[in-house]
């Protein structure tokens, strides 16, 4: 199949950045797809983070320290952009205004206002392609949960729980960085860093809570300022969401939990949905095993265990037996990206990657739960406009 290049500038060349450059390097992991990636320019205002990216990326020609400078670079088609939460509302909305394509990392803007700046640019041009970074679902037990739920092999849903966890910050030594200040992660803590991981998939079945009721707790108050000293961590560790969910005339809960600090938990996403007739769970942390159980009325209630197949949203040269990883999900994703560009409508394969429209919901939610957790109250949230 003859594929179409994309020539693309990444702005943050950090953890996220780089993660994206591998990625682009297996492209040819893919089979059938019309379409390519090449990472021409890169930015960032830290000229260190730059170098591998020169050394390492043989198809970067050009490099810069002002973004501004990327975007008025004819060759940059489209742009993955992976920076602090304080830079989104500005720079995703001038690549957005430039109109160059854009995959940018969630939560899309540090708080609602900032999301509802890009959300204003988005309608401004409505041929630029954005989308958000979010990879879990193309883990192929998630990406299976999203077939079963859109062939209604549930019933009617009885209850939803989905989360992300981590447990590096659960060691008290390590250093302080952006994502435990509210200037640069912005005051939804954990929730603005793991939320949109554990809302993409409840979003994209129509699973609007109602109302919210939150828990958001701070674990580790101070950690060492790499300079000798010690510095306040300032934003919310964990969170945990009661939500009331309608959804096709019936009601259920739904609970969702983003954690900074779950002890033995290095990055752990999950989703178990029960069911009438269908129930299933499927966690990172055995990435290779789907449960599920089926129900007939009067029959017997068995859970079965099963290693899934490595099948995501684009065929690869991998065999099926083989297991299935993290750098994978971000290359799936990236398919997904490349695809809706190249193919509009007519994408090889219908799962998207998570829409502004999500992560602006994502942002209703949030802002809902910290008025929550201020009031101690349940707040309802009402989608209709
Ligand atoms: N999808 C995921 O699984 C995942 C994982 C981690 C982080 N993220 C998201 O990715 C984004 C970046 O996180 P990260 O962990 O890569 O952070 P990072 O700190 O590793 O990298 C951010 C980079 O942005 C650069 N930068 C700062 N200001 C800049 C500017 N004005 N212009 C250009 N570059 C600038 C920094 O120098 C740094 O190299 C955040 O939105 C974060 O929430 C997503």
């Amino acid at each position: 199949m003859s594929k179409k290049t994309i020539r693309f500038g990444v702005i943050g060349c950090g953890l996220m950045g780089k993660e994206f450059a591998s990625a682009v390097a297996r492209w040819c992991h893919l089979t059938n797809v019309n379409f390519e990636p090449r990472i021409v320019a890169v930015c960032d205002a830290n000229q260190s983070a730059i170098n591998w990216f020169t050394t390492s990326v043989p198809s970067v020609k050009r490099s810069y320290t002002n973004y501004k400078d990327l975007l008025a670079d004819e060759e940059v088609d489209a742009v993955y952009c992976a920076v602090p939460h304080n830079l989104h509302e500005r720079i995703y909305s001038d690549i957005i205004n430039a109109g160059k394509h854009l995959l940018g990392e969630k939560p899309f803007g540090i708080d609602k206002a900032a999301n509802d700046a890009i959300m204003e640019a988005i309608n401004a041009n409505p041929g630029v392609v954005v989308r958000s970074s979010s990879e879990f679902p193309f883990f192929p037990g998630a990406f299976q949960i999203s077939k079963w739920v859109e062939e209604g092999r549930f019933g009617d849903i009885i209850e939803v729980e989905a989360g992300f966890w981590h447990s590096s910050d659960l060691n008290p030594n390590k250093p302080i960085n952006w994502k435990r200040i509210v200037a640069s992660n912005g005051e939804y803590g954990c929730m603005g860093d793991l939320g949109l991981h554990v809302l993409h998939l409840p979003l994209r079945f129509g699973w609007k809570p109602n109302s919210v009721r939150a828990l958001l707790s701070k674990v580790v108050d101070k950690r060492p300022d790499g300079k000798g000293g010690f510095a306040s961590c300032e934003t919310w560790d964990n969170g945990i969401l009661a939500c009331d969910v309608k959804s096709q005339g019936r009601q259920f809960p739904m609970m969702l939990s983003m954690k900074r600090i779950a002890p033995g938990h290095a990055n752990t996403w999950f989703i178990r949905v029960t069911g009438t007739k269908m129930s299933m769970e499927y966690s990172t942390k055995q990435p290779k095993q789907i449960a599920y159980l089926n129900y007939e009325p009067g029959g017997s209630q068995a859970w079965h265990v099963e290693d899934v197949a490595y099948v995501s949203a684009y065929p690869t040269i991998t065999g099926g037996i083989f297991e299935f990883g993290f750098s994978d999900s971000i290359l799936q994703m990236w398919a997904a990206f490349c695809d809706e560009i190249v193919n509009g409508d007519q994408m090889l394969q219908s799962f998207r990657c998570a829409t502004p429209e999500e992560a602006a919901d994502s942002h209703r939610l949030f802002t809902a739960a910290l008025e929550s957790q201020a009031e101690g109250e349940t707040i309802k949230l009402n989608w209709e406009g």
